[in-house]
């Protein structure tokens, strides 16, 4: 073996182990510096020897900015769900069930933490990870595996020795609560809307197409359930140390208990103890620990008749109501909130709780001073649950929701149909007006860095900006003498404003907060349109032929048109110079002639949008599913069997990335 290859190996084993005694055994025996010493002359060797690279290199870890679309497969062993209970009594019912079921037998059974996060299944071939799959709807899944391989306490090829040639673990992707707090915190700075839970901020990162953002995103994984022909040992909890042996995270928490007295003293102990866990959980899990009395056990269509989780009660606290104020958005919706003596709950101390609205109020009647239970469960968002009224106040008046703007004192409306009361002063309450602005010069909007909730305030009582039309109107001289504004502030939102002139058509169309109208519909409303002009002029009908429009959203759209401030401010924006149309397809050449293509599997050149777009570009048709019309099949990596198989039966010519690229290339 060469020298360089030598050395390859012996840095790849070198990351690897400290990789797994960082990641898994939290416990690194070398110091960061060292570990990214040895990463960077990885991966200089092996950018200089590419004939020795392997998708597998610890290098390889960070993800690639390519985007891919995920491909569908089947489960090779169905994916189910567990049975809930939510006592100890249920618990010990379920043991004896078991027993009886056994004949007598007394099973030994495994507690577990029951991890709130997204399931995976992983599938290693001669101890190296070839393919990652979500749950799906347990029959088959979206291979996630590029997202997967970012996630560093994952072993891409295993550790010491004895696994199958063939075999599938099951676990449980989470993210932790210090990534979840750190992630919601910068979207929250960037204005982009938090996740509630770390479960679903597990499950949309898993989902996202850039495995780079994955990366950086912190996910980890802890492994509950092995599955294949060849097992180490004939019981769970054997099996699952051996896994741990090859590098996965399995963890502390599983034990073996012999009788029910340990089953009730787990349960107890890890109803508060769990609190202390980095990761989110939502309960415990209990499994028949023997191989041959699972398989005597079997399942049922839902769930292994072998294990049975039990959930963790929702933590609830219960405080006393101040007051309840009303909210008023940049809608006009007003929102009863309630104001609660500080209360701590779940790690945090909550002082307001929303009461959605009229109707929640009443349902609760609340009167004032009353005790309010607040709960917190897997959300993180506190929530009103009920009221003890045993405490309730002698002589204390029903709270009422009011019937005039707390901001403007407009007499508020409530539509027929709404469940929500709002204030019809648009253009004279200050939430509404500062609300619209501040959404306006959002991120994902017109990006006008510099102007935030204060500084629309403070815009909006100098007069300087009552509406979205005068943003446009600012100089550095009306800006620098503002209080708290210096010359630098002022700088740097000229040059958003600057910037924003060349943000495109669909983000404008966001920007102008047409209710109902969601960056998704504004989207497929400027694609459709392609102009301001079109769109301010499209029927009712044209409006609802759009995808997401429905009867309400178009009436919404055109009574935003309508109004003369809208068009005037429409027209101060179009003097400004904003994008006023959609970007055009780009039209290159005619080399595919009209021929329906349809796109499949994961490509290594490019994305799939961006072959979507030079099918168009050449004079093709992206076409959503095979039929007897479609003239090739585009196929990456792991197209889906079924797919395939049509493709195949129909005689549709399957081309590759590269045959597609020459097609479409100059002669
Ligand atoms: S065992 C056939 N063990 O809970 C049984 N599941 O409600 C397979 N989960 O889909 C599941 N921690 O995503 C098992 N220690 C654990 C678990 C666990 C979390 C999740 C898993 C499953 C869901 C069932």
């Amino acid at each position: 073996m060469s020298d360089v290859k030598q050395r390859i190996e012996e840095l790849r084993s070198a990351l690897n182990t400290h990789n797994h005694n960082y990641y898994v055994l939290n416990s690194p025996t070398i110091s960061d510096r060292q570990f990214d010493d040895m990463m960077k002359e990885l991966e200089t060797l092996e950018i200089n020897h590419p004939q020795y690279d392997d998708p597998l290199s610890p290098t390889h870890r960070v993800g690639s900015d390519l985007t891919k679309g995920f491909e569908q497969t089947g489960h090779i062993y169905r994916m189910l769900s567990l049975a809930n209970t939510y006592s100890v009594e249920e618990v010990d019912q379920w043991v004896e069930r078991v027993q009886t079921s056994l004949e007598g037998e007394r099973p030994v059974i495994v507690g577990e933490m029951k991890f709130d996060g997204t399931s995976i299944s992983l599938i290693y071939e001669h101890g190296r990870l070839i393919r990652a799959v979500t749950r799906g709807d347990g029959e088959k899944g979206d291979v996630v595996t590029d997202n997967v391989k970012t996630i560093k306490s994952i072993p891409l090829v295993l550790h010491g020795t004895g696994w199958p040639d063939f075999f599938e673990i099951r676990g449980e992707i989470v993210l932790p609560w210090k990534e979840f707090d750190r992630l919601n915190a910068e979207r929250e700075f960037n204005e982009e809307p938090i996740f509630a839970n770390p479960r679903n901020a597990a499950s949309g990162t898993l989902k996202l197409l850039n495995p780079a953002e994955v990366a950086r995103r912190g996910l980890d994984a802890y492994f509950y359930y092995l599955l294949g022909d060849n097992l180490p040992a004939d019981n769970h909890y054997d099996n699952m140390m051996e896994a741990r042996r090859w590098g996965f995270k399995v963890s502390d928490a599983m034990t073996k208990l012999y009788d029910i007295t340990k089953v009730d003293k787990y349960i107890n102990h890890w109803d508060t103890a769990r609190k202390e866990l980095p990761v989110a959980t939502d309960g415990l899990v209990f499994k028949v620990n023997s191989l041959r009395q699972q398989l005597n056990l079997g399942f049922t269509a839902k769930s292994p008749r072998w294990a049975i989780a039990y959930k963790f009660k929702a933590e609830r606290a219960e405080t006393r109501l101040r007051f309840v104020s009303f909210d008023v958005g940049r809608m006009g919706y007003v929102t009863p909130v309630a104001n609660l003596e500080p209360v701590l709950l779940s790690g945090t101390v909550v002082k307001r709780a929303s009461l959605h609205n009229e109707d929640i109020m009443r349902t609760f009647d609340i009167h004032e001073g009353d005790m309010l239970y607040v709960e917190k469960g897997g959300e993180i968002i506190p929530k009103i649950v009920g009221v003890n009224t045993a405490e309730r106040l002698p002589d204390a008046k029903t709270v009422r929701f009011v019937s005039h703007c707390p901001e403007c004192g407009a007499p508020l409306v409530r539509q027929e149909g709404e469940a929500a009361w709002f204030c019809p002063n648009k253009w004279g309450c200050p939430p509404q007006i500062t609300g619209r602005v501040e959404h306006f010069v959002g991120r994902r909007m017109m990006n006008i860095d510099g102007i935030g909730e204060e500084t629309s305030k403070i815009l909006y009582s100098t007069g300087l900006v009552t509406n979205i039309g005068d943003i446009y109107d600012l100089t550095i001289d009306k800006l620098k003498d503002l209080e708290r504004f210096g010359e630098k502030s002022a700088e740097r939102i000229m040059q958003g404003i600057e910037d924003s002139r060349h943000v495109p058509f669909d983000r404008v169309v966001y920007a102008l907060s047409i209710p109902g109208v969601g960056e998704t519909t504004a989207k497929k409303i400027a694609t459709t349109a392609g102009s301001m002009d079109r769109l301010m002029n499209m029927s009712q009908t044209e409006l609802e032929s759009i995808e997401d429009v429905g009867p309400h959203i178009a009436e919404s759209i055109i009574e935003y048109f309508n109004v003369p401030i809208n068009r005037q401010n429409i027209e101060r924006l179009r003097a400004a110079g904003l994008q006023f149309e959609a970007e055009k397809a780009q039209v290159l050449s005619d080399r595919l002639n009209g021929k329906s293509i349809i796109i499949s599997g994961v490509f290594s050149h490019h994305s799939r949008d961006e072959y979507k777009k030079m099918i168009e570009a050449h004079g093709g048709k992206n076409v959503g599913s095979i039929s007897k019309k479609t003239d090739y099949v585009l196929a990456g990596d792991n197209m889906g069997p079924a797919k395939l198989e049509k493709a195949q039966k129909l005689g549709i010519p399957i081309i590759d990335e590269d045959t597609f690229l020459k097609m479409i290339a100059d002669e």
